[in-house]
């Protein structure tokens, strides 16, 4: 890495010069920040691709376990991590090494504080760590999802003012060489998802200027098939932004229509698989319990809070957000009708729930509506259990405190009411009904099942 003055330094051209050689040769070495569910999967793809890779985190159990070759993600087999620590990649919360660092990629959390405002601390903290050990010729990229604006007026100014010296963020003028470059690139992998490989999922890169865009999209090429470079940071913030508020919005629209469906006496999955052989206009969403997960509950509301800066109101991400947080709602009440149908009241009920994870066959606990309807039905009085074979227990979470053991599937039949939350491939589905007293079945787990037992909604 050149340690340079501004007298003496090469141009921000030069700089780039040298960053596309290193990663056509592979020495280009890559640290990665924050390795959770987005980072440590990308540290491994570099890793893979032949780069040096150094892992960093500000949470120590995790660089223990990776340092041993453990895994904490259920989706990367130990065996990948053990591979790559073969191959030179190293996990740390020593952050003076990102001075040895080529390029420096940005995957720290974003999550919403408690009145649903951008909880940008995460990335403000991880800049102003890299900043004291900036060199000029880095790349860095941020990778968190976040508002249009995030890039250029949070982390460039933190760079530029932070640092202390004459390093610059590179904004396409002829300037010396002590500069860094800057780019936004958002992830959009799809957890669970086994279909896509995450190599080619496009990644969009969009950078400070000309030349971060050119470099990001140089080192995003050499871990994916394609990349789309756009003009700008703000186009790549405002590009994520759009995909998962498409995703939250349709959801939103599919969850008010099976409200009015269950009302109506029409089967919305039977409707759903009609209108999904139209072959043009119509991709199909389907409805469940509510939203959950890091991204879809969370990342519209980044928009709407930046959108009131320009005195715009975003209704649909709005009306969207208050159909899909009703959802948890309306499944407790679903499951008081139909255990009243049976003449049972939900205070002291037994009340079994599979699947806890917010989308299936992952473990991923966050923001999942069974917390929701968990907490609910335990202030309704119910005694709720719980079975999902990616979390042994539930202890405590930044909003939630349930402190469960898992419960074998064996004693279902022991609940007066079975609720399936979270459609996990390897429950056996007809077991589960044979098994039950009564079954409420919020994602059509038990579609060509015919049991009376069964309630969908
Ligand atoms: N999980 C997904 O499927 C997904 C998909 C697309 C985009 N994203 C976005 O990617 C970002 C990361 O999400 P994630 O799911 O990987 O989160 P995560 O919570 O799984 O991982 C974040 C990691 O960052 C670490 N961290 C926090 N503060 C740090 C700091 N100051 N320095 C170093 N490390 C720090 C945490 O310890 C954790 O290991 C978020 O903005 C999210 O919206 C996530």
């Amino acid at each position: 890495m050149p340690t340079l003055t501004t007298t003496q330094s090469p141009s921000a051209i030069a700089l780039k010069e040298e960053f596309v050689d290193k990663v056509n040769s592979r020495t280009a070495h890559i640290g990665v920040i924050g390795l959770g569910y987005v980072g440590l999967p990308l540290a491994l793809l570099f890793t893979e691709q032949g780069f040096p890779v150094t892992g960093f985190d500000v949470d120590r159990s995790k660089i223990d376990m990776l340092t041993s070759s453990r895994s904490y993600i259920c989706r990367i087999p130990e065996a990948d991590i053990a591979l790559a620590t073969s191959h030179g990649f190293q996990a740390t919360a020593d952050f003076e090494r990102i001075s040895s660092m080529d390029a420096v990629i940005i995957c720290v959390p974003t999550p919403l504080t408690e009145y649903r405002e951008p909880d940008l601390s995460f990335i403000t903290q991880t800049v102003r760590s890299v900043v004291p050990y900036l060199k000029p010729g880095q790349l860095i990229v941020l990778e968190s999802t976040t508002y249009p604006g995030t890039t250029a007026e949070i982390v460039v100014p933190l760079v530029e003012e932070g640092n202390g010296s004459e390093l610059r963020v590179s904004r396409n003028e002829e300037q010396g060489g002590n500069v860094v470059f800057v780019a936004f690139s958002p992830e959009r992998e799809d957890p669970g998802n086994n279909t896509v490989a995450r190599s080619d999922i496009p990644k969009i890169v969009g950078g400070m200027d000309r030349y971060a865009s050119e470099i990001a999209a140089e080192l995003y090429g050499s871990i994916f098939r394609r990349t789309i470079p756009v003009s700008s940071t703000g186009v790549a913030e405002m590009t994520k932004l759009l995909e998962n508020i498409y995703r939250c919005v349709n959801i939103a629209l599919v969850n008010e229509l099976k409200l009015l469906c269950l009302r109506m006496g029409i089967d919305i999955w039977e409707v759903i698989a009609a209108a999904s052989t139209k072959p043009f206009g119509f991709q199909p969403f389907y409805p469940g319990p509510g939203l959950g997960g890091h991204c879809i509950p969370i990342d519209p509301f980044y928009l709407s809070w930046k959108a009131k800066e320009f005195d715009f109101a975003t209704r649909f991400i709005e009306l969207a957000g208050e159909i899909n947080m009703a959802m948890p709602y309306h499944m407790v009440e679903f499951i008081a009708e139909a255990l009243n149908a049976r003449s049972k009241a939900l205070k002291g009920a037994r009340v079994m729930v599979l699947g806890v994870s917010y989308k299936k066959d992952i473990d991923d606990l966050r923001e999942s509506p069974a917390i929701t309807i968990i907490e609910t039905l335990q202030k309704s009085g119910a005694v709720v259990g719980y079975n999902d074979p990616y979390f042994p227990r539930i202890g405590k979470g930044r909003k939630y405190d349930l402190q469960l053991e898992c419960v074998p599937l064996q004693d279902i039949g022991q609940y007066d009411c079975v609720v399936i939350l979270t459609d996990h491939s390897s429950y056996d589905y007809a077991q589960i009904v044979q098994d039950a007293q009564l079954i409420v079945d919020t994602r059509n787990a038990t579609r060509g099942l015919s049991s009376t037992k069964i309630v969908r909604c």
